[in-house]
This record gives C-alpha cells, structure tokens and sequence, in this order.
C-alpha cells in the first residue's frame, strides 16, 4: 500500500490503530507539517516516528505544534543504575485524568534503551465505544465515575480503599472528544475508583464490563521501544500503560515532553502547600520512580 502524505510527511496507518510517520524531525516543520501534526495525532490518536534525534529542545518545539508545552514534570523516566526502581507495571491510564483537565497530549522519546524488550501500550477510548455492544453503551449512558490518582502506579484501583487526601474528579463515562467530538469511553484501571450511583459490587461489575471492551487484545497498540524511537498521543482518546519489566530491561530511558491546558498545580492547589508529594515530584524523583509513567503524576 502507498504511504499517504500530509505536507512532507509519509505515513501509513498501523494495526489496530495508529500511524508511522516518514520524516526526519531534526528538519524545520514548514505550515503545512505544522498544521498536519495535530490534525493527524488526534485522527489517529497514535504517532510513531522512528530513527529520530531530538534534543529536549527540538522535542519540544515538536509538541509546541500540538498546543501548550507544559512546564511542570517534564522529564526522564527511566531505571536507576541497579534497576531498583520503576519495575512494576503501570496500569493503563490517562495523564491528569484525576483533574478537570487531562493532559492533552504526551510524548516519549526513546534516549537509551534496551533494544525491543520494553514497551509502552496503548488502548483507544474511541474504538471501544464504536464498537463496544449496544446494551453495553445503554447501561453507561448517563452515568458517571470517579478518577483518583492512586498511591500506586500498577494498581486497579476499583479493588483498592480510597487513597485519602488525593485529589479525584466524578465525570461522565462517555466523553466527547474536545478536538474531534468523538466518544470516548473515559474510565480507566489505573484511576477508576468505581461508578456513581451504583453499589460497590455493581459498579465494579459495570466497569469490568467497559474495561473487557477498552483492554481486548485487538483494540491494543504496543509499542516496542527502540532508541531513537519517538511516540506522541492523544491523552483523550488513547490509554497507556505497561506490564512489569523483564529481566532483559536493563535500560529504559525516555524522554517525556507533554502537552496540557493547565499545570498539575494549577489543577490541584491542594497540593501548592508543603506536600511530601509535591516535593517530590518538583525534585523530579517520582519521574524517577514512576517511570513509563513519568507520565501519571509526572510521567507515562
Ligand atoms: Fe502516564
């Protein structure tokens, strides 16, 4: 199949989702690369550039295309030297989605790693309510649930006490997509704490319910990484997460460089006060500790 064009970028659509774009980012985006960017990402909702060398400046001016480059918690996520931290799996999620303003859109860019033995794992949002059953779609129309951000990267958190003092929104299950107005089923494993309204075994049962749709194998992008490696998404739209890492994992170095209306403090002034989180996140060690995930509260 003929790769597709948008400006100077070369593409072809991935299975189940996604695109792999042909270009050299180290060249200047001339209006239309500029324009086609966004209009791409949040088409498809996954970007791969592969063979890239971005600095963190160059990284940067790349998102800026998207929207507002966040200021706060950009950073490395990566293993210590022993591979002490950041190990575990982080369970899929969407960056802020505890805030009124999710993050728009992330980026990894692959620094140093070894080579195709950890991944990133992307779900779609969009593709599980298109194609999620009907009745399935009935029971979750109106309703809402609660994100939280947990204590734990890898947890479910629909099976976990409430994390007291964390911050948590209750929002509709079902969004529109604030770029394309599509659906988008908007729960999530890592942050869901259950369904309002419902009694904890029943909201637990609908929400396993949305979760087999948003996690089947088919609606699943994993994403490799090999250096040099740039991924952006659509926080909106697609889920990330990753299982724990082997024993072959002896490096994970991404560069992390997200998009977002508004800063983790500015969504959650709670924590502007002396929060031992906080101050950990703003010395930078839960990049280091949450990793591929510098995402969640910091990182992906
Ligand atoms: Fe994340």
């Amino acid at each position: 199949m003929q790769p597709m064009k948008a400006g100077r970028f070369s593409y072809r659509e991935m299975a189940p989702f996604g695109i792999r774009v042909d270009f050299d980012l180290r060249q200047p985006l001339g209006p239309e690369e500029e324009k086609a960017l966004p209009e791409l990402l949040f088409r498809h909702g996954v970007m791969v550039f592969e063979n890239q060398d971005l600095s963190d400046v160059r990284q940067r001016e790349i998102m800026a295309t998207i929207g507002r480059v966040s200021s706060g918690y950009n950073g490395f996520s990566m293993l210590d030297p022993d591979g002490e931290l950041g190990r575990t799996r982080i369970t899929f999620h969407s960056d802020y989605a505890f805030t009124e303003k999710p993050m728009t859109a992330l980026s990894l860019f692959a620094v140093d790693v070894s080579q195709g033995e950890t991944c990133t794992n992307f779900a779609s949002g969009v593709r599980a309510y298109d194609q999620m059953p009907q009745a399935l779609k009935e029971k979750i129309a109106g309703r809402q649930s609660r994100a939280v951000l947990p204590k734990d990267q890898g947890l479910v958190s629909l099976y976990e006490p409430f994390p007291e003092g964390m911050p948590s929104i209750v929002r509709d299950i079902v969004v529109d997509h604030p770029v394309t107005g599509e659906k988008i089923v908007y729960i999530h494993q890592l942050q869901c704490t259950g369904v309002e309204g419902l009694s904890k075994e029943d909201g637990q049962a609908l929400a396993e319910e949305v979760f087999a749709e948003i996690y089947r194998p088919e609606n699943i992008y994993s994403h490799a990484w090999k250096n040099g490696d740039l991924v952006i998404w659509d926080n909106m739209s697609m889920q990330h997460g990753r299982p724990a890492l082997g024993p072959n994992v002896k490096k994970r170095s991404l560069r992390r460089i997200g998009v977002c209306e508004k800063e983790l403090l500015e969504l959650c002034p709670e924590f502007a006060r002396d929060d031992a989180v906080v101050a950990q996140l703003s010395r930078g060690k839960i990049v280091a500790t949450m990793e591929g995930g510098a995402s969640h509260i910091a990182a992906g």
